[in-house]
């Protein structure tokens, strides 16, 4: 009998620093060794005050960044020895993203918007537009697939964003701010999908400054001045 080690995390940060030149000789140290793991299937909120460096760290685990030093490994990969293209592979097989201004394209319908990252994957286009369609009926707006983006409001325009995050099936979707430019009743149904896709087992890591929207995720992670303050999990959640 083989006995089998547990899984690896879906992520693990291990001394984690981020330094920024100031163009003066000077450095300005964002993230001062970062160590954490993210197993897959949790919803991870990180919270911070404005300037903690949560964007900073945001843009490593999504393989947007690499660390100054220290290790992220994703899905098992240290992103440390990896090039431009590689990192990009990683980013998109397991990654999906969702920004505050929903980043979507003006002149495109929301079809085309949510096909457009099977097209970089070479998927063909008869292909993407049902794959688009399925995921858009995912979030409620199947309904509105020649829309351009203007003709929704902003939680609809989220919406199409994180199905634009999930066309390629990745593993964990990575929002930074996702509600920031939401009304609170409109907040609090965008944060309901995240939980549902989290409850179909996707792994979610959140970025915000507000306590109520933290509160949707199974564990808060503070960050203050590029360290962790705590992670503590979040009792609401606990069953039984
Ligand atoms: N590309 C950059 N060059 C220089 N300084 C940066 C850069 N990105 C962020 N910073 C600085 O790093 C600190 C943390 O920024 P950020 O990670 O965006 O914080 P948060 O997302 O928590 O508001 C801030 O002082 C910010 O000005
Ligand atoms: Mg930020």
């Amino acid at each position: 009998m083989t006995s089998l080690s547990p899984p690896a995390p879906l992520i693990k940060a291990m001394d984690l620093r981020k330094d920024y030149p100031m163009g003066d000789g000077e450095t300005l140290e964002v993230l001062h060794g970062l160590s954490f793991t993210i197993d897959a299937g949790d919803f991870v909120a990180i919270m911070g005050p404005s300037g903690s460096g949560k964007s900073t760290l945001m843009n490593i685990l999504g393989c947007l960044d690499v660390p100054g030093s220290g290790h992220y490994l994703l899905n098992g990969t240290d992103t440390a020895g990896l090039g431009p293209d590689e990192l990009a592979d990683l980013r998109n097989r397991l990654i999906g993203f969702v920004f505050q201004g929903f980043n979507l394209l003006p002149r495109k319908n929301i079809l085309d918007n949510v096909a457009l990252p099977l097209v970089y994957s070479g998927v063909k286009r008869s292909q993407r537009e049902t794959v688009a369609k399925k995921i858009l009926e995912r979030v409620g707006l199947g309904e509105r697939i020649q829309s351009r983006p203007s003709q929704l409001s902003g939680g609809q325009q989220q919406r199409v964003a994180i199905a634009r995050a999930l066309v390629n099936s990745p593993k964990l979707i990575l929002a930074d701010e996702p509600t920031g430019n939401l009304d609170s009743h409109t907040s609090e149904d965008i944060l309901a999908l995240f939980e549902e896709l989290n409850r179909q087992g996707l792994t979610i890591i959140l970025v915000t400054h507000e306590a109520d929207v933290a509160r949707h995720a199974h564990r808060i992670m503070s960050i203050i001045d590029g360290r962790i303050a705590g992670i503590i999990r979040n009792t609401r959640h606990d069953t039984g």
